[in-house]
């Protein structure tokens, strides 16, 4: 058997005039008596690879199960195509149908389908070009965090998925339990006995890595964690999930402004990246958004390209304020002033929504914005207090057309500050015992963030849903396949 080549690499650097086997999924085939051009994609490009087959060659028994969607492999001479479009085809000499696929039933017709269908079909969705360079450039992201962080030193560091404790405090978290639903034993007091449980205790999935990331740190220095995380939050949008994937970098001896640099650092990092190593995957989404665009009326078209938006973010300085400067802006913005936002800013301290966001990063400064210095009462209780006895040294990156993508903060290193607060808010100490023994032992300043994997892929593919980026979306109602 001739070995199989892959039409990225064919395309790349394949010479016309060798023979080759190529194998994938049928994407089209169109033609004549005389002559069938079949289009190939095997996932390795966005580019599909031109097989030409002649029915006096192939037979016509084969040529009729080579439909869309159907599986095959196909050899013979590469050569230089005379079509638009393409450099090289393959003449076939040979052509074996690997699995039909019956056009009566096949769910995925050349034709353009919506995102909403493609959800329903999120298992063949991949096949298309939009999802197919969407997932590859997800992939390329996903090496590329791990580039950036090891070419720094950092140590990647597994926290677990399965915990005990609730680190955002938002309470908003899946159990995980391996009673018996229906017949739980119970307490006398009549609740359920979750001694008798597994792990002999309450325990939910994690909804962030954080505070075991924060014990790396204390002794590895650097480290980021980088997996899935859960949230029983029933916010139907179109930038959350239930399971979204977070990447959680935690530093020793960091402070806001280290921390802030580095955040910059590697959102401009992955842009980059991709930019350098997507480039045919995003000139074929540029092209999609575009096409979407025209579809809008007039003032809602972004002027600007998708490799013009990630260029800007690229080539200029994130702003840099404090949520109560946000909140002056704010206040006295015009959307604010003539009662078009549907959360009016009417004073200081409470919590910014995503049109707030959004205006600031689009329409008042038109750049990544990073707002710092919250209100206490608004964030976690591990942020460190600043001096004001008001704000915590909080960090939150607002991306346009995102909002927030990056949540951070530098970390109450103080103990007496930590189990203050934590009394406060209702943080229940004995449970966090591990955690404040770094603060007992050899306590040091240190920072960190997480930057939501998803939403930075929306924001580098140009895609509106959250759950067009990841292959199986969890939302509220779904968790198919
Ligand atoms: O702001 P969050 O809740 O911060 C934390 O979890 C901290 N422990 C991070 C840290 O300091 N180590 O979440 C961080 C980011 C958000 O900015 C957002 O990008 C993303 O995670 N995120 C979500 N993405 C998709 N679906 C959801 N439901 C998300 N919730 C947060
Ligand atoms: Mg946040």
């Amino acid at each position: 058997m001739t070995s199989r080549t892959k039409i990225d690499a064919l395309l790349r650097s394949a010479k016309p005039g060798i023979e080759v086997t190529v194998k994938g999924w049928v994407r089209t085939k169109r033609g004549n008596k005389n002559v069938n051009f079949i289009a190939l994609n095997d996932g390795s490009t966005i580019h599909s690879l031109q097989i030409v087959a002649d029915p006096t060659i192939i037979s016509e028994e084969t040529l009729k199960q080579v439909t869309t969607g159907a599986s095959i492999a196909a050899t013979g001479m590469l050569v230089e195509s005379r079509g638009a479009g393409q450099s090289v085809e393959i003449h076939a000499d040979s052509i074996e149908v690997l699995g039909i696929a019956d056009p009566e039933k096949y769910p995925l017709q050349p034709k353009k389908h919506s995102f909403e269908f493609l959800r329903e079909i999120a298992h063949l969705r991949p096949r298309t070009n939009t999802f197919g360079a969407v997932f590859r450039i997800r992939h390329a992201m996903a090496y590329a965090v791990h580039h950036f962080f090891n070419s720094k030193g950092f140590c990647y560091w597994h926290t677990p998925f399965i915990t005990g404790s609730d680190a955002e405090g938002a309470g908003e978290m899946f159990r995980v339990s391996a009673l018996d639903p229906k017949n739980p034993p119970l307490t006398e007091d009549g609740e359920v006995d979750y001694k008798q449980d597994f792990f002999e205790k309450e325990t939910n999935l994690t909804v962030s890595g954080q505070l075991e990331g924060e014990l790396g740190a204390m002794a590895l220095s650097d480290i980021y964690t980088f997996g899935p995380t859960f949230r029983a939050e029933n916010s139907n949008t179109t930038r959350h999930l239930a399971e979204f994937w977070m990447i959680e970098p935690e530093m020793a001896f960091y402070d806001l402004n280290d921390n802030m640099d580095l955040a910059e650092e590697f959102l401009k990092y992955l842009i980059q990246y991709a930019l350098e190593n997507c480039a045919d995957d995003l000139a074929f989404l540029e092209k999609r958004l575009l096409d979407e665009e025209k579809t809008k009326p007039a003032i809602e078209r972004s002027e600007m390209s998708l490799t013009d938006k990630l260029k800007f973010v690229l080539e200029n300085d994130f702003v840099r304020l404090t949520y109560t400067e946000a909140i002056d802006i704010l206040r006295n913005s015009k959307p604010n002033k003539k009662k078009k936002f549907q959360f009016p800013i009417e004073g200081w301290g409470t919590d910014l929504q995503s049109e707030h966001e959004r205006y600031l990063v689009e329409k008042h400064f038109k750049k990544p914005v990073i707002l710092v210095d919250y209100p206490t009462e608004i964030k976690a209780f591990y942020m460190r207090q600043n001096d004001d006895g008001k704000t915590v040294a909080a960090m939150d990156i607002l991306f346009p057309g995102i909002g927030e993508i990056v949540g951070g903060s530098q970390r109450e290193e103080r103990l007496d500050k930590l189990t203050g607060l934590m009394d406060k808010m209702g943080v229940p100490q004995d449970e966090l015992d591990w955690y404040l023994d770094t603060r007992r032992y050899g306590s040091a300043p240190h920072s960190g963030f997480g930057l939501g994997f998803e939403r930075m892929i929306l924001f580098i593919t140009g895609m509106t849903n959250i759950r067009d980026v990841i292959p199986f979306p969890r939302t509220p109602g779904s968790a198919s396949f």
